[in-house]
Formats: C-alpha cells, structure tokens, sequence
C-alpha cells in the first residue's frame, strides 16, 4: 500500500487540506497519514473539530510571539523524525505558508517526493506578502505534483519551467470546504447584535501589514463606522498578541465594533454569507467571498488572487487610511453600481470538487 503524508499547521491550510484528506482517506490503495506542524494551536483545533479529522502527529511548534527562524528550525528538526519512521511515498504541502515550505524542505533533503495543493500563486514580488512569496516559489522548485487551482496558476508554473506534466488545474479545495460549512438555517447570537443594521466582516493579519498599516486600516474603520451609522463591523481578531494590542488601542469603545476572538469556520463562512461586504487581508477569503457573492475590499498592496479582482469580487484597495475609507464609502452608497457588480461577480475558483480530483490524481501517479 503506498503512503501518502499530509502536512499543515496554520488555520487556512487547515480549512483547505481538510477536504483533502477526506477525500484521499476514500481511496482504497492509499495509506493516508496526518502530521501538523502545530505553527497555530487554537485556531487549528478549531478547524479540525469542524471537518473531524484527527492527526497522527502534532510537532506542536507553536509559542508566543514566535518569529520566522523559530518555526523554520523546530519544524525542520521534529519534522525529519517523523519523516524518518512513517518513511511516506509522497507528501502533501498547502499554499505558501513556513510550515508549507519547511515540510517541503524536509522532505527534500530525504529525497521524499512533495505534491503542492494551491501551487503556482504569485505576486512576482518577493517581500509581498512576506514570506509567503518565497515559500511557494521554493515549494515549486521541489515538487512533483502540482495542483494549479486556476489555469493562471498553471501558467504562472509554465513561466518558471515547472514540467507541463506535473501540472493538474483542479480548482481551489477552499470551495470544497464551503460545502461542508455553509449552511442555509445558519443561526447566531452576532446577528442578533447586527439586527437590522448591515454587517461588515473584518479580518488583519499579514506580517508585512503589522504596525502602522494596521493602524491606518482600523482607523478607516472607525471613520466608516462614524459616517454610518447603520452598520455594524464583526472583527474576529487573530490570536496574534501584536494585532490585538493594536486592535483593542485603536477601536477602544465604539459600540459599532464588536472584537471577538477567531471563529470556527462554520460560523465564519456563514457570516461571511450573511454580511454585506468584507474588507480583509487575508488570502482564502479572497477565494471564499467570490463563491458566496460578497464584495471583498482587499487591504493589501498586491494579490496573488487576480482572478477574483478580474472576476468582479475583489477590489484591491491597499492600506492607506483614505483610500480604504473612499472604497468603502463606494460600496456602502453604491456608486455607478459598484455593489451591484461585486455582489454578482462568478467565483472563479472552481466547482468544489478539487479534492476528489486531487486524491485520485494522487493515487494514479502513485501506482503509475
Ligand atoms: C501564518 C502564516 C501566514 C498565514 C497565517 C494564517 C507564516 C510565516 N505565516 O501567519 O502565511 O496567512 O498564518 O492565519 O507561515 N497564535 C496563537 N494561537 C494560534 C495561532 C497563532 O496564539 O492558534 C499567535 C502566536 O502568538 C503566534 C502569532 O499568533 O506567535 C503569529 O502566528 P504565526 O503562525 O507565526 O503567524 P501568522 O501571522 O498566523
Ligand atoms: N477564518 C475562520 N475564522 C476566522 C477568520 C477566518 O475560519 O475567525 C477562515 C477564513 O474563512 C479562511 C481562512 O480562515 O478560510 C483564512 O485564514 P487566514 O486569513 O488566517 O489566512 P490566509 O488565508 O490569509 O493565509
């Protein structure tokens, strides 16, 4: 039986490997084995319990405040041994994130071949978003297989000489994922608190926003929240310790804000579902909100997503305070129909069966 390894450690990759594993647990000549990195704690957890899938190994790396070279080097170090003893066939990475590239590493100097789900996004800047950029440029390097979500993806591979042959556009496992959380008797306390005003869901957390960044993004919030005052801003904060000071410094007391602690997906995804617009860092709600016809401000200077802004959903607004506040007051007052249109772009991430596609990939190449 051959053996089939996948590994992830932060939260989005959580959400979107899950409906992987599932998918490959169905195949009947694959052995399926799961080691997280541990990178995030809670807001792993919180996914796991969502999509019932428990790990065999948790290298449980996590600790306060950690920086870049503590993850690299505790995953590098626990991962090899685990690697060592289950000796797998193949091992699955995620996206772009540490324990994504130093999962991949790892494997590499065992000379154990890497399959990349989400592989071929790009900016095509280095330090943006950092070091996201970099880690999923290496993991290309590396791998054998290669799950494009998007033919631009697949393209984006080709430029770098990455081998046609390893390329396999699936679509992005993130719609997979909302099959199994969003639900139509979706119920919650928070849209008791939202009553009849309309919700903005908020989300900050890329490294290279933290500081001044996040600030001018908050305070474009407290603007738009001063201008209107009918609606309400839901803010699940990162667990990150550097975001919450600023985020509890610079929202102190408005009542229109409501700062809570990182939602499980099922509540997040319905949320996002029943907001009127999002405005967020983030990569995979990039990918989610286009699938649930949400108009998403992206507050970021560059995306590796531009089919989202080519498709309508996504407009890219980066972090300065006037700017957000202007996208944001576009949307709210419906200007030349800008709601309109991004509330009714197409998803262009696929049909919510990549992970079928992939594990069947998976097993065909495996037994070729
Ligand atoms: C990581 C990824 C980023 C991804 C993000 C998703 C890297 C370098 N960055 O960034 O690509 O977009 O996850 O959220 O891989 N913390 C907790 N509990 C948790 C999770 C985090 O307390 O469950 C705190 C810890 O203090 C930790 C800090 O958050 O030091 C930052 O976590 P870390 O994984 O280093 O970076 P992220 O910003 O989450
Ligand atoms: N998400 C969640 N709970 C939250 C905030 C986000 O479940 O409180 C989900 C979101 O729907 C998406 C993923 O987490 O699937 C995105 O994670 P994050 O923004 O942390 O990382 P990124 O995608 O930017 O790497």
């Amino acid at each position: 039986m051959k053996k089939v390894m996948v590994v992830f450690g932060t939260r989005p990759e959580a959400i979107k490997m899950c409906p992987v594993v599932l998918a490959l647990k169905k195949r009947k000549k694959l052995d399926v084995v799961v080691c997280v990195s541990g990178q995030h704690r809670e807001m792993l957890s919180q996914v796991l319990d969502v999509f019932g899938v428990v790990p065999d190994y948790n290298l449980d790396i996590m600790k306060e405040k950690q920086d870049l070279f503590h993850i690299t080097s505790e995953i590098l170090l626990r991962f090899k041994d685990v690697l060592q003893k289950e000796k797998p066939d193949l091992i699955l990475v995620h996206g772009d994130t540490s324990t994504t590239f130093v999962s991949a590493l790892s494997a590499f100097y065992l000379q154990i071949p890497v399959g990349h789900v989400e592989a071929g996004l790009r900016t095509n800047d280095i330090y943006s978003p950092f070091p996201e950029e970099f880690n999923r440029r290496g993991v290309s390097i590396i791998s054998r297989l290669n799950f494009a979500p998007t033919k631009l993806s697949r393209e984006n591979l080709l430029k770098e000489n990455v081998d046609p042959k390893t390329i396999f556009v699936t679509g992005n496992t993130a719609i997979d994922a909302l099959k199994v959380t969003v639900k139509k008797d979706f119920d919650s306390d928070y849209l008791r608190w939202v009553g009849d005003s309309k919700l903005i869901l908020l989300t900050a957390h890329r490294r290279e926003n933290l500081g001044k960044p996040l600030e001018n993004i908050f305070e474009a919030v407290n603007e738009l929240t001063r201008r209107y005052p009918d609606i309400k801003v839901l803010y699940p904060v990162h667990m990150n310790p550097l975001i919450r000071e600023t985020a509890a410094k610079v929202f102190k007391d408005n009542k229109q804000i409501k700062l809570i602690d990182p939602l499980e997906p099922i509540s997040f995804h319905n949320l996002i579902s029943k907001s009127f617009f999002v405005m967020t860092d983030s990569g995979g709600i990039q990918e989610e909100a286009p699938s649930l016809n949400k108009p998403v401000l992206v507050l970021r200077e560059v995306t590796e997503r531009p089919e989202g802004v080519d498709g309508g959903t996504l407009k890219l607004v980066g972090t300065n305070k006037d700017s957000i506040l202007e996208a944001a007051c576009d949307l709210m007052e419906n200007r030349n129909g800008i709601f309109d249109k991004m509330s009714s772009a197409e998803n262009p991430y696929g049909d919510g069966f990549a992970s079928e596609r992939i594990a069947e990939i998976v097993e065909n190449e495996l037994y070729r």
